[in-house]
C-alpha cells in the first residue's frame, strides 16, 4: 500500500479552470488520518473549489485527488466523506431531526435515532430536535449543518467556513468538537478566515492564494518569525533575524563576551502576520 492510499485526503497537482479563469493552478495538500488541517486564503483563492472537488461536486481540470485511497467523486470516496458547504440551506419546514434523517438516508447510514440524538447533542441542539429550520437562528442552522456533515461516521470531514455565523460560545463548542473528532481519528479540512481559531485548533495549515499554495506548516512553524530577545544585565537585546535554532549559539556568544543571561524569549508572530506576508497583502 502506498502512502497516498492511507491519507484521508491527498491532493496532487490540482488544477481547475472555469472557462478562461483559473481557480486552482497546481495545488498539493495532504490530510492524514485524524489530522485537523486549516485551509486559508483570500476570497477567490480557490478554497471552496478544492473542497468541492474533494467531495466530488466539481470535476478537476487536471491533477489527482484521493479520499481514503479512493478517487474523489467515486462511491468509495463519497462514503468516506462528510461535507458542509459554505452556502447551504436546509428546507425551512423540516425539523432538525428530519434534516438529519434525510441525510442518513442519503448517506445510507444505519445509525438511526441514536446517531441523530448523539449528533444533535454534540452540536448543542438536543433541545431543538423538533424545531423547524425556519424557526432556527443562523448559528443554530450552522450547527445543524455541522451535525449533518458527521452523519454516517465519515473518516474525512470537509467544513467550508463552518463557524462564520456562530457566536463566541458556538465557536468554542465547534472548536471542542473538532478536537474531539481528531481524538476519534477523524480527519478534518477546515476552510476558514478566522485565523485565531485556525491557529488554536489546527495541526497543520495550508495557505493558498491565486490558486497556488503560498505557505504551509504547523501554526508554530508559520509563526516563529518574530526573532529572539535575550535579557542580560545590560537590558534586553533583540535579534530580529534569529530563530529558535539560533538560541544556543547566541547565548554561547553572549556568555563568551562576558554577559550574564537572565532570560531568553523566542518571539512568535501571529498567524495573521504570517498569512498577510504569505498572500502578499498589507494590513489596511
Ligand atoms: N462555478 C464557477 N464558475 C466560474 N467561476 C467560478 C465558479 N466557482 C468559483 N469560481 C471562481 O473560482 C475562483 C475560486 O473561487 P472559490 O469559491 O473556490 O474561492 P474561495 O477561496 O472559496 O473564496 P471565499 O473565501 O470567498 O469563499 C474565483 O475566482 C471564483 O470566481
Ligand atoms: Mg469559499
Amino acid at each position: 500500500m502506498d502512502a497516498a492510499t492511507t491519507l484521508a485526503l491527498s491532493v496532487r497537482g490540482l488544477r481547475k479552470r472555469y472557462g478562461r479563469a483559473t481557480a486552482l493552478d497546481g495545488v498539493d495538500l495532504d490530510v492524514g488520518p485524524g489530522q485537523l488541517v486549516g485551509l486559508l486564503g483570500p476570497n477567490g483563492a480557490g478554497k471552496s473549489t478544492l473542497t468541492k472537488i474533494a467531495c466530488g461536486l466539481v470535476r478537476p481540470s487536471d491533477g489527482e485527488v484521493r479520499v481514503a485511497g479512493h478517487a474523489a467523486g467515486s462511491a468509495g470516496a463519497r462514503a468516506a466523506t462528510g461535507y458542509l458547504a459554505e452556502l447551504f440551506r436546509f428546507p425551512g419546514w423540516a425539523t432538525a431531526d428530519e434534516v438529519l434523517e434525510l441525510h442518513q438516508r442519503l448517506a445510507r447510514s444505519p445509525g438511526g435515532e441514536g446517531e441523530r440524538a448523539e449528533l444533535l447533542d454534540r452540536v448543542g441542539l438536543a433541545e431543538a430536535r423538533h424545531r423547524r429550520v425556519a424557526a432556527m437562528s443562523k448559528g443554530m442552522q450552522q450547527r445543524l449543518g455541522i451535525a449533518q456533515a458527521l452523519v454516517g461516521a465519515p473518516s474525512l470531514v470537509l467544513l467550508d467556513e463552518p463557524t462564520s455565523a456562530l457566536d463566541p460560545a458556538g465557536r468554542r463548542l465547534v472548536r471542542d468538537l473538532l478536537v474531539d473528532l481528531r481524538s476519534r481519528g477523524i480527519a478534518v479540512l477546515l476552510n476558514s478566515h478566522l485565523l485565531g481559531e485556525v491557529e488554536q485548533v489546527c495541526d497543520h495549515v495550508a495557505i493558498i492564494a491565486r490558486g497556488r499554495t503560498v505557505a504551509r506548516g504547523t501554526p508554530g512553524e508559520l509563526t516563529t518569525s518574530g526573532g529572539v530577545e535575550i535579557e542580560t544585565e545590560a537590558g534586553v537585546q533583540r535579534f530580529p533575524e534569529a530563530a529558535r535554532d539560533d538560541v544556543p549559539d547566541l547565548v554561547a556568544r553572549l556568555v563568551a563576551e562576558g554577559r550574564r543571561i537572565y532570560g531568553v524569549r523566542v518571539v512568535h508572530g501571529t498567524l495573521e502576520e504570517a498569512y498577510l506576508e504569505a498572500v502578499g497583502e498589507q494590513p489596511s
